[in-house]
């Protein structure tokens, strides 16, 4: 028992703890939200949905969506939430930067988009895109359209609607 964060692949049993998160994290209002459309339109990646657990107690996680923008394949990351009664211990960082990791290192996709705080993400590694170039099924702020990867000029250069993640 130390109350810091660890984070596992999320299974099965998990889905009932994830679905109230989203619901206490986003409120009802979270099935208008435009990522939420790309999710509707693009299945998310169930080895890419991960937990983080305090004591072995479940208190957050994150999805990603495969997706690819201008002929380029890439993840959309989200939804990201932590449960109040574990917030800032650091578990959302950690399921940020584990799932990018994760997604990353497998060669497939060359970034992870995300809608978010530049504030939060920034610090992290994300990057803020080219405004408006980045285009989502709905409106989204495009200020808070941030983008990480291995290369340092994908942020500016990545332009397109979001589609389907190119399989092999
Ligand atoms: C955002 C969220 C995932 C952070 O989870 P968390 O586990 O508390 O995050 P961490 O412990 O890693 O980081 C906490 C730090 O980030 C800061 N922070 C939290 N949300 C922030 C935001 N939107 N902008 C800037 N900083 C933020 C906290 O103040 C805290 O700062 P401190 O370390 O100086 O005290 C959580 O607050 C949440 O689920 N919010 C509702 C859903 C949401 O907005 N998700 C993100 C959508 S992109």
């Amino acid at each position: 028992m130390n109350g810091v964060p660890v984070v596992r692949p999320a299974n099965a049993g998990d889905d009932a703890f994830i679905e109230e998160l989203q619901a206490i994290a986003f409120g009802p209002g979270r099935f208008a939200r435009t990522a939420f459309r790309v999710r509707e339109r693009f299945p998310i990646d169930p080895s890419l949905s991960l937990v983080a657990e305090v004591d072995g107690v479940p208190c957050g996680s994150v999805w990603m969506t495969p997706i690819s923008v201008g002929g380029i394949n890439g993840y959309l990351l989200g939804p990201l939430a932590t449960h109040p009664n574990f917030r800032k211990r650091g578990a959302g960082k950690l399921l940020a930067r584990e799932v990018t990791r994760l997604a990353l290192e497998r060669g497939e996709g060359k970034f992870v988009l995300l809608v978010g705080d530049r504030d939060y993400y920034c610090p992290l590694g994300w990057e803020p895109t080219t405004p408006g170039a980045v285009q989502f099924p709905g409106p989204v702020d495009p200020a808070r359209v941030l983008l990480a990867a291995a290369d340092p000029s994908l942020a500016a250069a990545l332009a397109g609607p979001i589609a389907a993640f190119k399989q092999g």
